[in-house]
């Protein structure tokens, strides 16, 4: 075993057998192997470098169902929408601390009044900022003529998780209708790209009925769809949620399947800074809500990108996807604190003011 995966580690591109072993891999020096090859994987194409996002998730209001998630529709949280004025004093707070972009994120909603709300505020932030401010997107499926609507007043990037890339396994974990179809969902990646935004996607990892083969499949279409940027973490249990409740039944909520669920997640996203190369990968909250050290850790073993919170205190409590309190009743200037101390712990600097595009989206448009 120990001698395959060196010769897997030194190949150029991976086939999917390959991924496959590799993320079979358990034990701990093999595992940091992998881990070690894949943050100079990030050092030769990134630099010692991380970049900041600050999140601003201004609405628990969603259309959607997902089986998984602690905002579905019919969660019993306290819903909300973050006015104007806040949005823009959050935007404000993450200029004047030399963030170089943000993210808007909030639940699905398709009907106007909501899609020229977030162009609003996509073209006050622009004007805030002087034009500085990154903004990335995060707010679901829509049409193409809104995603257009969107990029043109100035959305920069778009997120858009496919979940999980198995279309059986998504069907298990979305109600069966339209509104939860996953091929449409592909279609919206392809449509946001051909609009002209930097496309990200990602997967959550450790799905009950998940299986290996299914990550590497996973890989291979981040691969396929030529994506810039990728998101990704492990599955966090929400108790009051369908998958939340059957996880706990089946007992595989357990310290040790937690552990493995943490480390299972470390290697995709090593293995996807390996095959990927050069896209931008995030360190993502839920790797902190399973590991106190998760951010560290996905930082050293490939990601570049952090998304620190800088939601208003008071709702940052209602978006909540997952059982995770941390952080949650945190002032920003503390939680600044933190994530810098995150970087500097593994002798990296932050990005301050700088976008941070992938290379990969560079050289694309470059193509
Ligand atoms: N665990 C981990 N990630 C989750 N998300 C939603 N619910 C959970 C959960 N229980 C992620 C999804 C979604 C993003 C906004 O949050 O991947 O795309
Ligand atoms: Fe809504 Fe996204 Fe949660 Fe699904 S995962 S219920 S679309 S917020």
């Amino acid at each position: 075993m120990n001698f395959e995966i060196d010769d897997i580690l030194i190949k150029d591109k991976f086939s999917k057998e390959d991924i496959i072993k590799l993320l079979s891999v358990e034990d701990d020096k093999q595992m940091q192997k992998i881990f070690d090859k894949a943050y100079k994987m990030k050092l030769k194409h990134i630099g010692a470098k991380s970049y900041y996002r600050g999140l601003i998730e201004f609405s628990n209001i969603c259309i959607k169902n997902c089986f998984y998630c602690g905002i579905r529709k019919d969660s019993k949280i306290n819903k909300y929408i973050i006015g104007e004025k806040q949005i823009l004093e959050m935007a404000t707070w993450a200029y004047e601390n030399n963030y170089g972009s943000v993210t808007l994120q909030a639940g699905e909603r398709t009907d106007k009044e909501f899609t020229d709300f977030c162009t609003k505020m996509i073209k006050e932030i622009k004007k805030l900022s002087n034009n500085e401010l990154g903004i990335t997107l995060a707010l679901g499926e829509q049409t193409e003529e809104v995603y257009k609507k969107w990029k043109e007043a100035g959305g920069d990037r778009y997120l858009l998780r496919i979940e999980t890339s198995d279309k059986e396994l998504y069907k298990q974990l979305h109600p069966n209708d339209d509104l939860h179809s996953f091929d449409k969902r592909v279609d919206c990646i392809h449509v946001l790209r051909k609009v002209g935004f930097q496309v990200g996607t990602g997967i959550m990892v450790g799905l009950p009925n998940q299986t290996i083969e299914s990550l590497a499949n996973d890989i291979l279409f981040f691969e396929r769809m030529d994506i810039d940027m990728l998101g990704m973490g492990p599955y966090v249990v929400e108790k009051t949620t369908p998958t939340g409740k059957y996880v706990i039944d089946q007992m595989l909520n357990t310290e040790e399947e937690i552990q493995k669920r943490f480390y299972k997640a470390l290697k995709v996203l090593a293995v996807s800074r390996l095959h990927l190369k050069d896209v931008n990968i995030a360190a993502s909250t839920a790797m902190q809500a399973l590991h106190p050290q998760g951010r560290e850790l996905a930082l050293k073993s490939g990601a570049n990108i952090l998304m620190p919170v800088i939601t208003l205190k008071q709702y940052k409590e209602s978006y909540q996807l997952y059982d995770f309190k941390q952080n949650v009743a945190e002032d920003l200037g503390h939680y600044k604190k933190v994530m810098n101390k995150h970087v500097e712990t593994i002798g990296e600097i932050v990005g301050f003011g700088e976008w941070g595009d992938s290379p990969h989206y560079k050289k694309r448009v470059k193509k």
